[in-house]
């Protein structure tokens, strides 16, 4: 992990690589990577169709999921209410008294007879003479659009010794003014804890409404899982999730979705790891605990980032299936962030860290009669979820890291031989830990190795041919994170996500999949960032609290995923600076050519299409536009790809095409 706040620092360069000549003056190296072809030279491209190598994974083209810069709480898990169970350590964070009322009242965080021993802390509200209430502030306020409809529930009662049956309670948006925009009244309380509900209409637009909980006479309530969560939401759960935000990820068609992280997987310290047994069940019940985002970056601090786990392991299984990606969770491995404590669980204590694995696999796989299987059943999913990757440990390593690997390999193996296990080299794309670790997987025989890299643009140019050396035998690839990281804009303070930096993710994914022997999955990350949330960039996915846009790097991840082969074709080597991979897609019967051209100048190509006639009409999915071009909630698609009819060139098996300077260029070509 890049961290300034630790001094791990990586490259960063402009952009630019030097000018220079390549052998037989064919093509002259240019700005951002790419070299410029002498004028009314063509790249010729031959791509024998009949000559399918290794097959490409179904998941070579995955998505990374973790809870960074309000990912799910404030992000895809779409509940709006901020703190709603009283159990962030500040108990109140969130909650303040509703603007629109006088000081006529009091509220107060207890303790006493909670609705879930597992979250202990609500509240209780008095009014003493007239309205009162709290009102709640979201995250980062509530958005909502006139018309749009909300599910509100509460766990309420009457407190003990208080008369029952009397009180209302007005739930209402409000405005920045206190203007009420669309409410209800619940009543009928009793002084046993039950849930209420009703459905709330927002009245007016409003990216920054609250809600508020007001008693309209002299009384108390006592409340506890104030929830509010829009009516759309994915497939309309109510424990759901945001529907634009998901249909994004679905879009990606992607292979497999990793989960929860990331560092989070790790936490600070061992008793802030990610547990995955404390986020199923009932929501309810589900224990809190601090987002590791929370002051990670003091300059970036976030200090009401916790983790309600309403999104938790049960969700990431079904949005999996959702969306028709594998589910690989990551687990802890007994070992905490090495970045920060490196709190290690003694070899002899790791037992039940390893159980956690084989319980996991259990509820994700395990019949509705096996204890872990009844979870799944009850939650409503008694089919499995057919896992096959299980990750153990995040970002890990040294000798430590090994010793309790091979201690999660002997039981998993021996016992669950059918799931392939993930394992870590740590941090850095090459250098002593990255040899040692692989040098031991590869002794150990691992099954897939997560490899991570956040490097400036010319790395991820300069490395698109880091696996064609690999060895061919042993373990698999996992690009488990990657980004290319520009430097820094100052007045932003953030890196940019440029057309530049996704061209170069695309060329270095043309090694990717001409490398599907070795490499058999892959993701970007982070996922997702709230625009007045975030920790780090860049991300794939922006969102506000009402709408959503994907970077530049998405539209490649949603090229590349969405144009999978099944089969590597060979593709001779093109001249400097273009970037190929070509690829059959043996179920559409078509063949199917990834162009990277990133260099300030277009680019004449022919790519013959030889052992199979190419026949018919074809597609061509073109990305480009300036270098420096970003997209943005205002503009979400100044950078996104076009469709365009692709024809043969006269009488032959062949596509001739000017590649447009800062280009992807996907081809789809029917064979026969
Ligand atoms: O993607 C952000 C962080 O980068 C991840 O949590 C960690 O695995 C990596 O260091």
């Amino acid at each position: 992990m890049w961290n300034p706040s630790r001094g791990v620092s990586i490259r960063h360069t402009s952009g630019a690589i030097l000018c220079a000549m390549v052998c037989g003056g064919l093509a002259i190296v240019g700005a951002r990577g790419g070299t410029e072809q002498a004028a009314g030279a063509v790249s010729l491209l031959t791509v024998n169709a009949a000559a399918p190598g290794a097959a490409i994974s179904a998941t070579l083209f995955g998505i990374f999921f973790e809870d960074i810069n309000f990912a799910a709480d404030g992000g895809i898990y779409a509940e709006k209410i901020k703190n709603r169970s009283f159990e962030f350590p500040d108990a109140l964070m969130g909650w303040r008294r509703a603007v629109a009322v006088e000081s006529n009242g009091a509220f107060t965080v207890r303790t006493d007879a909670p609705p879930s021993p597992q979250n202990p802390h609500y509240l209780r509200i008095t009014s003493k003479a007239g309205t009162f209430g709290v009102s709640n502030d979201g995250f980062r306020g509530i958005g909502v659009s006139k018309g749009q409809k909300f599910r509100f529930s509460v766990l309420a009662r009457v407190p003990p010794g208080q008369r029952a049956g009397g009180g209302k309670l007005l739930v209402e948006f409000e405005n920045n003014r206190g203007e009420p925009r669309g409410g209800i009244v619940l009543e009928g309380f009793t002084t046993q804890w039950a849930r209420y509900t009703g459905t709330l209409e927002a009245a007016a637009d409003d990216i920054r409404s609250h809600l508020r909980l007001l008693l309209p006479a002299a009384g108390s309530i006592d409340v506890d899982m104030v929830s509010l969560f829009p009516e759309d939401t994915w497939k309309g759960r109510e424990n759901g999730l945001r529907r634009d935000l998901t249909q994004l990820l679905s879009d990606l068609k992607p292979g497999f979705i990793r989960f929860p992280g990331g560092c989070i997987v790790e936490g600070r310290f061992l008793d802030g790891r990610y547990q995955w047994k404390t986020t199923i069940g009932a929501p309810a019940d589900r224990k809190l605990i601090v987002n590791r985002w929370n002051d990670e970056f003091p300059h970036r601090a976030a200090p009401d980032y916790y983790q309600t786990f309403g999104l938790g392991f049960f969700e990431y299984f079904q949005l999996a299936e959702d969306v028709g990606a594998e589910p690989l969770p990551i687990l802890n491995c007994g070992m905490a962030c090495q970045f920060n404590s490196n709190e290690l669980v003694p070899l002899a204590q790791i037992d039940p860290y390893v159980q956690d694995a084989l319980d996991l696999i259990e509820f994700a796989n395990g019949p509705v009669t096996s204890a872990w299987g009844k979870k799944r059943a009850d939650m409503g999913h008694p089919a499995p979820f057919n896992l096959k990757f299980v990750g153990v440990g995040n970002e890990q390593w040294g000798p430590q890291y090994i010793e309790r690997y091979e201690l999660f390999a002997k039981v998993l193996k021996q016992k669950h031989p059918e799931i392939r296990l993930i394992s870590s080299v740590g941090p850095s794309a090459a250098g002593k830990e990255f040899d040692y670790l692989w040098g031991r997987l590869r002794e150990l025989k691992a099954d897939l190795v997560d490899e991570h890299y956040y490097m400036p643009p010319n790395w991820f140019l300069s490395n698109t041919n880091r696996y064609d050396n690999y060895p061919r035998t042993g373990p698999k690839v996992f690009a488990g994170e990657y980004a290319a990281h520009a430097p820094t804009i100052p007045a932003r303070g953030q890196r940019p996500s440029t057309l530049a930096t996704a061209l170069a993710e695309a060329a270095f994914m043309t090694g990717l999949e001409r490398n599907a022997d070795v490499v058999e999955l892959s993701s970007y990350a982070p996922l997702f960032a709230h625009v007045d949330a975030w920790q780090w960039t860049p991300n794939l996915i922006w969102f506000d609290n009402m709408k959503s846009y994907g970077t530049t790097s998405y539209y490649v991840q949603k090229l590349f995923g969405g144009n999978r082969g099944t089969h590597v074709l060979p593709v001779n080597k093109p001249e400097e600076g273009l970037f190929v991979s070509a690829s059959l897609d043996d179920k559409a019967g078509e063949v199917i050519v990834k162009l990277v051209n990133p260099g300030a100048a277009a680019r004449n190509v022919r790519v013959d299409f030889t052992g199979k006639r190419a026949s018919g009409a074809g597609k061509a999915f073109v990305l480009t536009g300036s270098p420096d071009a970003e997209n943005s909630l205002a503009s979400p698609t100044t950078i996104a790809p076009a469709e365009e009819a692709l024809t043969l060139a006269a009488g032959s098996s062949a596509v001739e095409r000017t590649l447009a300077a800062h280009s992807l260029t996907v081809l789809r070509v029917p064979v026969r």
